[in-house]
């Protein structure tokens, strides 16, 4: 029976990309997603861009015998775990279910798998490890520290757990990614982002003014301790991310061991950066107006990206424009994301 690579999340924004790099270099594909966050025909969307199909199973990670007879069936050699809650500020409002479907769906998995003979991990983490760092750019050798809100703190918490079953058990061979800001979309405009309800992000929330469905960006300060007073962020595209995954599922299933890599540009951009490359891009103004800091926000966060480059020959190629213009295309192609079937 031929390996396959299991993604949990794989429906999702980040995962479905990564699905695709997966399939185009020729791995057999199973996705495990409850589809919270995403749609089921965005699988139509991963198979019309890669020329293949991944297997689906509809399921939540904290299924336990639902992922024991997932585990059972196939022959599978590594899992790309995505799936989990997202939004920082729901966390704050519901941390429950961010510990419990990010923390107890993760343990939920790894029990899952070691039961199974699998150790091979590849896990999203997020810059929101470092906190607010005092030093520019983010190496993985700054230091961790607690995140303000509940989403973070479950990326810390699941690291930690990782590092301690590493530590326990010489057979896990475990790959952290700490994504920067994720932003773009694939090339063909029929993969993106589509996040249900309101976005809180910047990127989708310029995408829906500039189509005319809000009226105006709000720009969460002016005051920031950067050149134009607003946040600077390490922007980079999903699909150079997707590649990371590759990448670094490469080379932990060759040595072994337990890593964290930082996969960002190591460039930084101000919203009004982003704003005025939206404009190049979508030839309209953005109508734009200042308001107060967002609570929890840091006035930079950008990577130095040197230890992936290193480590696993990889180096993010596509820049602001290109996440903007392929933003820009998904959001004209697709205005209403992914439908309903
Ligand atoms: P997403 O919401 O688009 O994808 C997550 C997927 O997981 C969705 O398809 C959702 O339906 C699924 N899911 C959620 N809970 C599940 C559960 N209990 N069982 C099974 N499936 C479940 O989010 P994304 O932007 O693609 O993020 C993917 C991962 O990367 C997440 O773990 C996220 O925390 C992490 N991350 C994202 C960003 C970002 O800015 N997008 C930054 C850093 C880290
Ligand atoms: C970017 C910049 C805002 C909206 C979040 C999570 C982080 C990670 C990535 C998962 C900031 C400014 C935004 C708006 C604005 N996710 N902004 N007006 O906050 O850097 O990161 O997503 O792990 O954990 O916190 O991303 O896109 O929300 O904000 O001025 O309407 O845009 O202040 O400077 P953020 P973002």
């Amino acid at each position: 029976m031929k390996s396959k690579i299991l993604v949990t999340g794989g429906a999702g924004y980040i995962g479905s990309h990564t699905v695709v790099s997966l399939l185009e270099s020729g791995h057999e594909v199973i996705i495990f997603d409850n589809l919270i966050n995403s749609k089921k025909s965005v699988l139509k969307n991963i198979a019309a861009v890669s020329g293949r199909e991944a297997e689906f199973i509809e399921g939540d990670v904290l299924d336990a015998p639902l992922l024991m007879e997932v585990f059972e069936k196939n022959n599978i050699s590594a899992v790309l775990h995505f799936a989990g809650l997202k939004a920082v500020g729901d966390s704050m409002i519901n941390p429950l279910s961010y510990y419990e479907n990010n923390v107890s769906g993760t343990i939920t998995l790894l029990k899952a798998m070691e039961a199974n003979n699998v150790f091979t991990l590849v896990f999203s983490s997020s810059a929101t490890v470092y906190g607010d760092a005092k030093v520019m750019p983010i190496s993985e050798l700054s230091p961790l520290s607690k995140p303000t809100n509940p989403y973070g703190n479950s990326k810390l918490v699941v690291e930690d757990i990782l590092r301690d079953i590493q530590q326990a058990d010489e057979r896990w061979k475990v790959a952290i990614l700490r994504y920067f800001n994720p932003i773009g979309a694939h090339k063909s405009g029929q993969l993106g982002e589509h996040p249900n309800g309101r976005p809180n992000n910047l990127l989708p929330l310029l995408s829906k003014v500039a189509i005319g469905h809000l009226p105006e960006i709000l720009v969460y300060g002016s005051d920031h301790a950067t050149p134009d007073g607003t946040g600077i962020r390490d922007y980079i595209h999903v699909s150079d991310l997707a590649n990371g995954h590759l990448r670094a599922l490469d080379k932990i299933t060759r040595t072994g061991g337990i890593e964290e890599w930082n996969l960002g540009t190591g460039i930084g951009y101000s919203v009004l950066e982003v704003i005025a490359a939206f404009e190049e891009v979508t030839k309209q103004k953005i109508p734009y107006r200042f308001s107060s800091k967002r609570p929890g926000d840091v006035a930079e966060c950008w990577s130095d990206p040197s230890k992936a480059s290193r480590d696993l020959d990889w180096t993010a190629n596509l820049n602001l424009k290109d996440m903007v213009r392929d933003t820009w295309r998904w959001q004209t192609n697709c205005p209403t994301g992914y439908p309903d079937l």
